[in-house]
């Protein structure tokens, strides 16, 4: 869709006929060269391999990234260690005549030559492209799109979520289709990226060892976004992105490692891994992140359509209860000590659902919400990992949604590579009890490997859990349609991985009204 630039000199053409105010800022840029920032290096390969990407939209600006990575899979990127000025320009039209901003930004070798522009003054809910250029080399274009004016009311958000995209066990047939999708953004819900070590794998292969430093996760970070699926769905829309468990390390808890090591061990690590994050991602300056902490949890409104709470709930959790793994309720899950958002993250989305505006008010989030118990019969046993291992903070959340009569809660979920449908209420041992929102849990786009259209077990956990409208297991995404009226989401999938040229198929699609807090099947 946005394929690498086959006709340099052409697309340079256009690039500079497109903009005076491009040449304006080169000339500012070329005043500038007194310090240590080059603007003429000669690179030996393409420098924008990784592609481009925007995303936190705002009404009036947002946010477009790059970084220069020559050979992408060497050290440094094949970068030497100096500091680029990076030229960008944002245009009104696909062929680029008619920008309305542009720029230089400085990419350096301690950011790993990422480049992080908020793109300011722009119009809302209208369609942009831009793109970046160095040293004579333009960057494939990309089209982003700014939200629309904060109060307005529009009448339709279209948007897909997913996540978990383990390089290894899969291709990203799924991103190929996503980007042809129309749709006004996309949310990430975590597991961009895997940590553990190259396996000997027949589908494809990770880079390195299991991660452990920047260099480590900067790397893997290059392999992952080398995948020209995964390049063609950051081209084509915004995206909001959080993090699950993975972009650090696989169950992690706050300052708690998934695998014994000392805190301060871990704290570098999740520093490194953090850090190569905010490098590869398309986040505001307010996300840079400070050693092993890193502000990520941020609101963004749809006019008063959708309000989007992005939550991290890895950063400040306790630690798994229980030892992690799934068990059965024990009274330590009531702790009022147990949190996965923090006393910080938690007071700032109460605070905000009540103060909000919108119609459908989104929790995007990482792990199940739903009290889904996995032993069929008598027995019960919970994920630990998941918002049940953390049922005092849970059982408040949705206490919070029934008592500040929060309009219209949503929740989206990613993390356990299965397609879920939940209603939610406030007593998962009463079902008689108040239905207080929806959840949609997004399968993985390659993590699992080959799905099935059932997964195992799937009588056994509806009938134990008749709050679970659906369940299936293949690879994909979901979509969402927005309306005033009605939210409906159509769980696309693909049938297989791990070879190429899967098709897609709305294999589910569940819908529910406003006002009601309940699904239905559409
Ligand atoms: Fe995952």
């Amino acid at each position: 869709m946005f394929p690498v630039i086959s006709d340099p000199i052409m697309t340079r053409r256009s690039f500079v006929a497109g903009s005076s105010s491009f040449l304006a800022a080169a000339l500012l840029s070329t005043s500038r060269l007194a310090g240590a920032v080059t603007s003429s290096a000669k690179f030996d390969a393409y420098p924008f391999s990784l592609g481009v990407a925007s995303g936190d939209p705002a009404p009036d600006s947002v946010v477009l990234w790059t970084r220069l990575a020559p050979r992408a899979l060497e050290p440094g990127g094949g970068m030497p260690p100096e500091s680029f000025e990076v030229s960008w320009q944002i245009a009104e039209d696909e062929g680029m005549a008619r920008v309305v901003r542009s720029g230089t930004a400085v990419a350096n070798p301690q950011w790993g030559h990422s480049v992080h522009v908020e793109a300011e003054g722009l119009q809302p809910a209208r369609w942009y492209w831009y793109q970046f250029k160095v040293s004579g080399h333009i960057s494939p274009k990309g089209r982003t799109r700014t939200l629309p004016p904060a109060g307005s009311t529009p009448d339709r958000l279209r948007f897909v979520f997913a996540s978990c995209q383990h390089y290894e066990a899969g291709l990203y047939t799924a991103f190929e289709h996503l980007a042809r999708e129309d749709v006004d953004l996309i949310v990430h819900l975590g597991d961009y990226i895997y940590e553990g070590a190259a396996r000997d794998n027949p589908l494809r292969c990770h880079n390195s060892g299991e991660t452990f430093t920047l260099h480590d996760y900067r790397a893997r970070y290059a392999l992952y976004k080398s995948d020209p699926a995964l390049q063609a769905a950051h081209a084509m829309a915004p995206w909001i992105v959080t993090w699950d468990d993975h972009e650090v390390m696989n169950n992690y808890a706050g300052d708690i490692p998934g695998r014994p090591a000392t805190r301060e061990d871990f704290l570098l690590r999740r520093a490194a891994g953090y850090q190569a994050y905010f490098e590869h991602m398309p986040l505001r300056r307010s996300a840079l992140p400070k050693g092993p902490d890193m502000l990520l949890y941020r609101k963004l409104e749809f006019g008063r359509l959708a309000s989007f709470h992005v939550l991290d709930t890895r950063q400040y959790r306790t630690d798994q209860p229980q030892d992690d793994g799934t068990k059965p309720f024990h009274p330590v899950l009531l702790d009022p000590k147990g949190t996965l958002l923090g006393a910080q993250q938690r007071d700032w989305l109460f605070q905000g659902l009540e103060k909000s505006p919108a119609t459908w008010n989104v929790l995007a989030q990482q792990v199940m919400m739903a009290r889904v118990d996995r032993v069929p019969g008598p027995g019960e046993a919970y994920s630990m990992d998941q918002w049940p291992g953390y049922e005092f903070e849970r059982r408040r959340v949705l206490r919070h949604f029934m008592d500040r009569k929060i309009k219209n809660p949503v929740v989206l979920t990613g993390d356990i590579h299965t397609n879920y449908a939940n209603d939610l209420v406030t007593d998962f041992d009463d079902l008689g009890s108040q239905r207080v929102g929806v959840e949609f849990v997004g399968t993985s786009i390659s993590s699992g490997g080959d799905g099935s259209i059932e997964p195992p077990r799937l009588t056994d956990i509806l009938a134990e859990n008749p709050f679970v409208k659906y369940r299936n297991n293949e690879r994909g995404y979901v979509r969402c349609e927005v309306t005033p009226g009605q939210w409906k989401a159509d769980y696309r999938t693909v049938p297989y991985v791990t070879r190429p040229g899967a098709p897609i198929t709305t294999r589910g699609s569940w819908v529910t009204a406003a006002g009601r807090n309940q699904l239905e099947r559409a």
